[in-house]
């Protein structure tokens, strides 16, 4: 295995991100007194991959005129108007390139991730189920093969030297799907699969056959064609292809898969447009796509990030139009941001309202090309999701699928340790895969909630807030503090009530309520940051289980039926005002799964007894006993154990550098 290893680690780096990682220097400090000086030193002299970056960039000064910080929120308990449709607790899910499945779910249907089962199965305890989309932009040359040598799952095609700019194919087995299956078997996980569209004159349709065959009811549907929009820009059609042809498109992928007897069902399986923004949605909608497909189909799609970091990835360091994260990191950390991407697509959702169909965020991130190091990776990039979630879902989105590609992007809400590495490192976890958790208690399991932003504080665009109806009850506030401010002195206090008063309704404010918070030292911390107390700790500490006790606050009310909650800065509170048996829950005893497969043990196994004590329940059955290895001894908070990564990993040593390279 181990000369596996370093061919693969070998072979891909310079090709992947090598010459592609831009290491960005911090400003002198003494520029601000609410820098934090973590990380720069490692960060100057950084040149490892992207997703590992220790870049910490100096937060924003607090704005001035600073929000106020104390003001009074009157809440109505009966459900008001505006108010969005119905939303799930899979409503944030996750996009994963398809190139890079090996590394994040598993080397082969035998072979899962466990960091990334237990990192699902925290979202299924608190929403249900959780949506995850396999594809991207290397789905559209993908291709189903019989087998592949070494009985491997998936490949990268030999370069045609003849024609150097032909992008090698991905090659995969329908093992793949398997692999799908058997991690539905174990949790709730719902898939979205693509069906290649590069070549419409000899359709590849096997993914549809096998992957309804295998998949079953936990396939959701197939994107047709990924970012239709860009096909001109990336050669793959003449210029003059657009939406019209797309619709076409479409339907010559509809009408083989109903001439194909391996497939049973069309009707509502297929999703489409997944504009990417070089078309507007209503060029789409102009040439009668959902009237024209509305049976087939199964949800309107779109991606979109609302930056890229192009320039600096593709152009080398002297690129012109290369974006400083510095200088962008600000427009990321209010609300404005997230109501600016949503507000492009209102007509539309209520388009696809009025033709009774779901409308998904395929794939979206803070930036493509692999993100801003120090934005995409730091807390502020988990309240810009959070709130940008919450967005989508008050703007009618059904579902929103946060991307994850390889270890050369900064946005992961999840990484993979390196190839090398493997053994005796585990996985990353980024702060926005803490933004999904907390949607996923913000809408809880009913399948009933209907979120409203409040324009809180006077509508102040730093301190935005969401009230969640669950059925006809107002059972939970989403209060966000996007100011960084180490004094504290831009905490802010929000009071509210629930009726009463002059809204001549009875006085529903409750003699108590819970509140669980996601916090972080700065907007700029990549570490120490928790979700109700917990955490997954800083680089390389995650088997994908919180560690540490969860901690719920409980308010108590005043005499005068209001209460006062204190949300810190930055900071984001999650406020359960109702005291049924699924507010506020504890989830002390999420599932969570032990390795099948364990090699390698020396070095590898350090669990910290007394994390294991008070982590989650019966995690405990599960796990290695905790030893001394034999070499250095990571003093790690994180409870760890060995996901049998190094197999995981190095079996994939053929699969060359666009196993790494997306968006
Ligand atoms: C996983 O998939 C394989 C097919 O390769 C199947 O034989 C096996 O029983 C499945 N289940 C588990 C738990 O591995
Ligand atoms: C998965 O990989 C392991 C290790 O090579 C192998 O033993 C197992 O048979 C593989 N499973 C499948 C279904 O190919
Ligand atoms: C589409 O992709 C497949 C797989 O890479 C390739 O064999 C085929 O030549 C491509 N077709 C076109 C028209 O580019
Ligand atoms: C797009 O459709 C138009 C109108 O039918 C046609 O003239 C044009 O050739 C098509 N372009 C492509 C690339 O298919
Ligand atoms: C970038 O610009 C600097 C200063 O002009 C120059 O010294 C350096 O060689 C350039 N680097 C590249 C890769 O072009
Ligand atoms: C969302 O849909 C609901 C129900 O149709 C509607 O009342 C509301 O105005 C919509 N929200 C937005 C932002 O369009
Ligand atoms: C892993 O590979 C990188 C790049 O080749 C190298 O710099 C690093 O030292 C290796 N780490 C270990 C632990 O072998
Ligand atoms: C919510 O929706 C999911 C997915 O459709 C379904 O499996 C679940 O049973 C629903 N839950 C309730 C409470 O209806
Ligand atoms: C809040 O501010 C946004 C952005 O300026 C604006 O579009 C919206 O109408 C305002 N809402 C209210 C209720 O004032
Ligand atoms: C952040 O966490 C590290 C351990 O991971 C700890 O040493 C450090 O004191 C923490 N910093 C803050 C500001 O809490």
């Amino acid at each position: 295995m181990r000369p596996f290893c370093l061919y693969y680690a070998f072979s891909f780096l310079p090709v992947a991100w090598s010459s592609s990682v831009t290491v960005y220097y911090q400003r002198p400090f003494g520029a601000t007194t609410t820098a934090s000086a973590s990380g720069s030193a490692a960060a100057a002299s950084y040149t490892g991959a992207a997703a590992y970056d220790p870049t910490v960039l100096i937060p924003p000064m607090p704005p001035n005129p600073a929000p106020p910080t104390t003001f009074f929120q009157q809440l109505s308990s009966a459900p008001v108007p505006g108010l969005s449709i119905p939303q799930a607790g899979y409503f944030f899910g996750f996009s994963v390139e398809f190139s890079v499945i090996l590394q994040v779910l598993g080397a082969n249907s035998t072979r899962l991730a466990v960091p990334f089962l237990n990192l699902m199965s925290n979202i299924q305890a608190r929403g249900g189920s959780v949506r995850v989309r396999v594809g991207g932009n290397t789905q559209d040359t993908a291709t189903l093969v019989s087998s592949l040598a070494d009985h491997k799952m998936m490949e990268k095609e030999a370069q045609d030297t003849n024609n150097p700019t032909h992008t090698p194919a991905l090659l995969y087995t329908d093992d793949v799907l398997y692999m799908l299956a058997n991690i539905s078997a174990l949790v709730n996980v719902e898939w979205y699969l693509g069906i290649p569209l590069n070549d419409t004159a000899n359709l590849r349709l096997g993914i549809a056959e096998a992957g309804e065959a295998i998949l079953g009811d936990k396939l959701i549907g197939f994107q047709v064609g990924n970012e239709p929009d860009q096909y001109t820009l990336h050669l793959h059609r003449p210029a003059s292809y657009g939406p019209a042809n797309y619709s076409s498109d479409f339907g010559i992928v509809d009408a083989a898969l109903r001439a194909d007897s391996k497939v049973a069902t069309v009707d509502g399986k297929l999703l489409g447009p997944s504009l990417s923004g070089q078309w507007q949605p209503q060029e789409m909608w102009d040439v009668n796509f959902i009237p024209d497909h509305k049976q087939s189909l199964a949800a309107l799609s779109m991606s979109f990030y609302p930056n890229n970091n192009c320039a600096a990835v593709f152009g080398g360091p002297n690129a012109t139009g290369a974006v400083v994260p510095q200088q962008i990191f600000a427009s990321y950390l209010n609300h404005a941001a997230g109501q600016a991407i949503a507000a492009n697509y209102i007509s539309s959702t209520l388009l696809a309202q009025t033709s009774n169909l779901p409308f998904v965020m395929m794939e979206t991130n803070s930036a493509s090309c692999g993100g801003f190091p120090g934005v995409s990776n730091s807390f502020g990039s988990a309240l810009w999701a959070l709130d940008y979630g919450l967005q989508l879902a008050y703007s009618n989105f059904t579902t929103a699928l946060l991307h994850v590609g390889g270890q050369g992007v900064y946005y992961n809400p999840f990484t993979p340790p390196p190839t090398n590495q493997s053994t005796f490192r585990d996985w990353t976890i980024g702060p926005i895969y803490y933004s999904v958790l907390a949607v996923a208690e913000a809408f809880g399991t009913s399948n009933q909630s209907r979120i409203i932003d409040l324009a809180m504080n006077g509508n102040n665009t730093f301190t935005p807030g969401y009230a969640i109806y669950d059925g006809a009850v107002l059972a939970r506030l989403a209060l966000f503090n996007y100011v960084s401010d180490s004094t504290g002195a831009s905490a802010y206090t929000a009071t509210f009530a629930i009726g009463g008063g002059a809204t001549g309704q009875p006085n529903g404010t409750p003699a108590q309520v819970k509140v669980k918070y996601l916090l972080a030292p700065s907007v700029s911390s990549k570490d120490n940051i928790t979700w109700a107390g917990q955490t997954f700790g800083s680089a390389f500490e995650s088997d994908g289980r919180l560690t540490g006790t969860e901690q719920i606050q409980t308010v108590t009310c005043k005499s005068d039926n209001t209460c006062d909650i204190k949300v810190p800065s930055p900071g984001f509170a999650l406020v359960f005002l109702t005291d049924t048996s699924t507010d506020a829950e504890t989830y002390a005893d999420v599932k969570t799964f032990p390795t099948t497969a364990l090699t390698k043990t020396i070095n590898t196994l350090t669990i910290d007894p007394s994390v294991l004590a008070t982590s989650n329940g019966q995690a405990g059955a599960n796990f290695i006993p905790a030893r001394t290895s034999n070499g250095k001894k990571k003093t790690s908070a994180a409870a760890r154990f060995l996901p049998n990564l190094a197999f995981v990993l190095c079996i994939s040593f053929g699969v060359a550098s666009v196993l790494w390279r997306t968006v």
